[in-house]
């Protein structure tokens, strides 16, 4: 028995609900996660109690509301153990941040003939931005070939890999695939060839610990909501003397140091990619979220998400009729699978009325669809409040669902 980390009812508002009759099954946080209460209860006391724009006015408030949005970024900054506040930038979330580095330092340090590995696992926030950029410059996109399970292997990555080698673009865990990258090991090889290292760490920043320098990057983006914390912010941390030479991308309030009526000089790290009111109850948030996950403890949240994932990856498999897609050990908190004859969309709304809530879809990796030579996947996803009961109703519902078809 994998027992929830926390007592569910009491930190998570939502899953007192009930939907069609039935008590809410989630299996779908690699979407989002649900929000606890010191989440909820920090937005609204800032909301409440402190609210003013940051950065601008003196007043007692806006230094309150000054204070609480540093105190966020530091937050941040410890929790993913970098060496400087300065290097955690807010954004929206992933998809900005690797926008971001895609435009800032992408279309400033690339070349016609330049090279950017990517793997075609990667999540189209991932790809499209590299893809992007290529067009604008006439750099080239290199794909690192994927074992039969989907993983990576270093010998993979070296047939890739070139003096011509800019970017990797990676990320450290598989919405779909529930594998764990070689991050730190493809880092080196990129390094060795004067490149730098972008981590896509929407899926691993919410289950293990993160440690920007082990991980030996140079660009780490993730969002907020898929760990607890609010929708609309997210981070992007780099390497400071990276920052220090990209140009910024949004131009306009906050972002600057000088503007006369033609030209403009702009503020220092992080602000210089702020541009604009940001998103302080969102920062504040997430901020809470990381001291929620803290208290519970990242390594036990990683061993849980582990645990929660290869249960369900071994379970599935000894269905006949469906078919689990990814590795079978490490298998991190995320898995695919299809079942014969069955449209993985017909699979999730037959487990809605159930009140198991699971995504079925592309999960925005069409170029994974493509390898893996299926449509749509449906995709059952742990976190934390998710216990071995949850995957017990899941596996219920499937032989339900295979029953329900067969008729
Ligand atoms: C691996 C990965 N990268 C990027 C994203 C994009 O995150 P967001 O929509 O929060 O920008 C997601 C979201 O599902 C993801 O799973």
């Amino acid at each position: 028995m994998i027992e929830p980390l926390v007592d569910v009812s009491r930190d998570f508002p939502i899953f007192n609900r009930r939907i069609n009759g039935y008590p809410l099954v989630y299996l779908d946080s690699a979407a989002t996660s649900h929000k606890p209460e010191p989440v909820l209860a920090a937005m609204d006391q800032f909301y409440r109690h402190s609210n003013a724009n940051v950065l601008r006015s003196v007043h007692t408030l806006a230094e309150e509301a000054t204070t609480a949005y540093a105190r966020a970024r530091e937050t941040v900054s410890t929790f993913i153990a970098a060496t400087d506040p300065k290097e955690v930038i807010f954004t929206r979330g992933t998809t900005e941040s690797l926008n971001l580095v895609a435009r800032s330092f992408g279309d400033q340090f690339l070349r016609a003939g330049d090279e950017i590995v990517l793997s075609p696992m990667e999540h189209h926030s991932n790809l499209v931005p590299w893809q992007q950029v290529a067009k604008r410059t006439g750099a080239v996109l290199r794909y690192i070939d994927l074992a039969d399970d989907g993983t990576i292997s270093i010998d993979a990555v070296r047939r890739v890999i070139s003096p011509k080698t800019r970017i990797a673009a990676l990320s450290k865990i598989s919405n779909v695939l529930g594998s764990v990258n070689p991050i730190v090991e493809v880092a080196d090889l990129v390094h060795q060839v004067g490149g730098v290292m972008v981590v896509d760490g929407a899926q691993s920043v919410p289950h293990e610990p993160t440690d920007v320098m082990a991980m030996n990057a140079d660009f780490l983006a993730f969002s907020g909501h898929k760990m607890c914390g609010p929708t609309g912010i997210g981070v992007l941390w780099g390497r400071a003397e990276w920052l220090a030479q990209m140009e910024p991308i949004a131009f306009g309030g906050e972002m600057i140091s000088y503007v006369d009526r033609e030209m403009a000089t702009w503020a220092e790290v992080p602000e210089k990619f702020e541009g604009g009111t940001p998103n302080i109850a969102g920062a504040i948030g997430l901020a809470a979220a990381i001291d929620y996950l803290t208290a519970i403890g990242m390594d036990k949240i990683c061993h849980h998400s582990q645990a929660l994932g290869e249960h369900a990856f071994d379970a599935l498999r000894e269905i006949s009729g469906v078919s689990v897609y990814g590795p079978r050990r490490p298998h991190a908190a995320a898995v695919a699978f299809t079942i014969d004859g069955i449209h993985p969309h017909d699979i999730a709304q037959v487990f809605d009325s159930k009140a198991i809530a699971i995504r079925a879809g592309h999960h925005c990796a069409q170029p994974l669809m493509q390898w893996l030579g299926v449509g749509s996947t449906a995709r059952a996803s742990f976190y934390f409040y998710n216990s071995s009961n949850d995957i017990d109703r899941l596996l219920d519902a499937i032989l339900e669902t295979k029953r329900f078809f067969q008729r």
